[in-house]
């Protein structure tokens, strides 16, 4: 495999441990006790500054750098690292007032005042401006501090903004991608209902105002949505950008991340990795989430810088504050999703918060250490065992990469363009369908990178490239090539439909993959959520929903066939062998049953199953540590013990435990295994 653009990380002894620290918030006391417990959980980086612009610049012409120099020289002094944070993620209330264009307007138009956090307008001068020399001012004064370890621009940056700032610069971003209004007109095609711009000045940032009509994901024009996804993608971008070369202004060398949201729609990642030194992210997985799912998450981020490890940035140690309920991590769950993190390319494991805020919408959110500032709670003994097993692992993981043969496209824009379509289903959710897959083959043991369109696709046996609704560059022409040497492609319904510019190809669906595929779809049924379709598959029978495409065999051979309605017994999967290799075709949405058998086999041709295919609950993770180490991960998500066969010997780092191939391997509930394979 070959990896290209994989960043720089923060040079550590070993894993970083710690979290977001915010001392200004409490009296000077409180900080040596906070060291003091620093110091017991083995907590030796500290994420500072996130929110502090307004105590950093009090006004505009006034800096004051008191309280950071004391966090940073303190962590210092105690031995501690800092990732410094930009601080602007948040208005102080005098830039808002002063520069009322800073606020952001919302999708209904309406002008914000102040109030809240992550509340700029990307295209404001004077939020640019101020933003960027306070950047400017922090790395000329902390460039050479003996804590600094990496800096932290801005703080999940996310949101949209339709005010006439951007509006202008929506237009200059046009202009600059392509150059004429007819080329415009023609991408967008805009003689559909009168559209016809003659003027730049015409064109309005697709919003409830102009172009939606029940919301964000209701357009007119999906063409001009798509676009200002992407137009708001760069100008976050540009802002993150403008902050970063102030910072290099004055330190070449430190690397420089901002803090991403994993599988987070409104920003495309993969335009913003060439420009992240790593990759970091926050781990806030939906409630009752399967463990794929935040699995899948750190694939993707571990992608964004071709496969080189990336920093959890953030995750709770407990509970989260902002969701209507907000239940705990029971025991053993921190350790285990903490491990899991490092099985997928962390080489950090930082947490939101170490001591939790006073007042205000956080003051529940979950802490290493709590209000009262107690040691000996169940949430600061777990940290603290935690932080000791860090310290057994030593530097073994760091630059650590994974060895997939299995990659899954993940492509923002396909993401896009399916959840803004009018037709055939509001019901299908790109990451629903991405996860089935992505699940499917984790479960059987398959280690997986999760990579854009335009990855290398050369050293992988199997290319998962589900609801692959966009089509762009010469991808179609990469994926005939890993089957023609022997490879499997598999791709599902709603894949090869529209171009860059979300214009459906005037070919058969599914358009440049129709070789590949060795088919036609014919037509598209889609049914509500409650109506079920069986689909006869080998020997069983599974379920299917949503949409069912109606498969026209043109050179491939049914795998499964529906078992209703007027196409039954039409192919409802489908296998095309094309040169040495094959491509696989879902035309519907099968129950996870169904994508487990369909997955399973693709990875069995090319001997990809795991040796604990069949325990479901326990995941398994590979890295290959730079100097040849080889690493295997063992999670048990069950709250049962897991009874395993060793499948070869192995020496668990965490016990020190060597344990010779096929015998017994026991998981403790929730338990974890780092196994040195000899
Ligand atoms: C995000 C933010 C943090 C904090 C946490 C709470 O990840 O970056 O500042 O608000 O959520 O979960
Ligand atoms: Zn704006």
């Amino acid at each position: 495999m070959t990896f290209r653009n994989d960043g720089k990380l923060p040079p550590t002894a070993k894993i970083p441990y710690g979290g977001d620290y915010n001392p200004e918030q409490w009296p000077d006391e409180v900080w040596d006790e906070d060291h003091r417990l620093f110091t017991v959980a083995g907590i030796d980086t500290l994420t500072v500054g996130v929110f502090s612009w307004s105590l950093t610049q009090p006004a505009e012409d006034t800096y004051d750098f008191t309280i950071l120099d004391r966090i940073l020289d303190r962590a210092a002094a105690e031995g501690r690292q800092v990732c410094l944070a930009t601080g602007t993620a948040a208005l102080p209330p005098w830039l808002a007032k002063k520069y009322p264009e800073a606020n952001r307007t919302d999708f209904e138009g309406r002008r914000h005042r102040y109030g809240q956090r992550h509340n700029f307008c990307p295209s404001s001068p004077a939020y640019r401006r101020l933003a960027t020399a306070l950047a400017d001012r922090l790395a000329e004064r902390y460039a050479h501090h003996p804590a600094l370890l990496a800096w932290h621009i801005n703080n999940e940056y996310g949101g949209v903004c339709y005010c006439e700032l951007c509006a202008d610069a929506f237009r200059t971003w046009l202009r600059n991608k392509y150059a004429t209004l007819d080329a415009l007109n023609d991408a967008w095609c805009t003689t559909f209902w009168s559209h016809r711009y003659t003027g730049w000045a015409e064109i309005e940032p697709p919003s409830a105002l102009t172009e939606h009509w029940r919301g964000p994901d209701h357009t007119a024009f999906q063409g001009t949505t798509l676009d200002y996804s992407r137009f708001t993608t760069d100008a976050l971008l540009g802002c993150f950008l403008a902050e970063k070369e102030a910072i290099r202004r004055h330190d070449p060398e430190t690397p420089v991340t901002t803090n991403l949201m994993g599988m987070f729609r409104p920003l495309d990642y993969h335009r913003w990795a060439p420009h992240l030194d790593f990759a970091s992210w926050d781990n806030y997985p939906p409630l009752d989430a399967p463990p794929t799912r935040a699995a899948l998450a750190h694939d993707l981020m571990r992608g964004l810088k071709n496969g080189a490890p990336f920093w959890l940035m953030e995750q709770t140690p407990s509970t989260t504050a902002c969701r209507d309920v907000n239940p705990l991590k029971r025991p053993g769950e921190l350790r285990l999703t903490t491990f899991q993190a490092i099985a997928h390319g962390a080489d950090a494991a930082l947490y939101f918060q170490m001591r939790a805020s006073r007042g205000a919408c956080e003051k529940y959110h979950g802490a290493v250490i709590g209000h009262a500032g107690r040691d000996d709670t169940r949430v600061f003994r777990e940290v603290a065992d935690l932080g000791r097993e860090l310290e057994l692992l030593e530097n073994v993981t760091l630059g650590a990469r994974t060895p997939a043969r299995t990659a899954l496209v993940y492509d923002w824009d396909s993401w896009w363009a399916l959840e803004i379509s009018d037709g055939p289903s509001r019901l299908v959710r790109y990451v629903d369908v991405v996860h089935a897959y992505y699940r499917a083959a984790r479960e059987a043991g398959a280690d997986v990178d999760v990579v854009p369109q335009t990855a290398d696709l050369t050293g992988y046996d199997v290319v998962l490239a589900p609801a692959l609704h966009m089509i762009k560059g010469d991808l179609a022409a990469r994926l005939e090539a890993v089957a023609a040497r022997g490879g499997t492609v598999l791709s599902t319904f709603l894949s090869g439909r529209v171009d860059e510019h979300d214009r459906a190809f005037l070919t058969d669906v599914p358009g440049p993959l129709a070789d590949l595929m060795g088919i036609r779809v014919d037509e598209w049924d889609s049914r509500p959520a409650e109506f079920v379709q069986p689909v006869h598959l080998g020997e069983s029978v599974c379920e299917a929903r949503l949409v069912f495409e109606i498969v026209l065999p043109r050179g491939a051979e049914p795998v499964a066939t529906y078992g209703a309605d007027f196409y039954a017994g039409t192919p409802a999967v489908t296998r095309h062998p094309y040169g040495e290799g094959e491509g696989w075709y879902v035309a519907t949405a099968l129950d996870q049953p169904g994508v487990d058998q369909v997955v399973r086999r693709v990875l069995a041709r090319h001997d990809l199953l795991g040796p604990y295919a069949d325990h479901p609950t326990v995941e398994t993770a590979h890295r290959a540590a730079p100097d040849g180490t080889r690493l295997l991960f063992l999670l048990n998500h069950a709250p049962e013990p897991a009874r395993l066969d060793a499948h070869t010997t192995a020496t668990d780092l965490l016990t020190g435990k060597r344990t010779e191939e096929g015998e017994p391997l026991t998981l403790d509930p929730l338990g974890v295994a780092v196994l040195r394979l000899h």
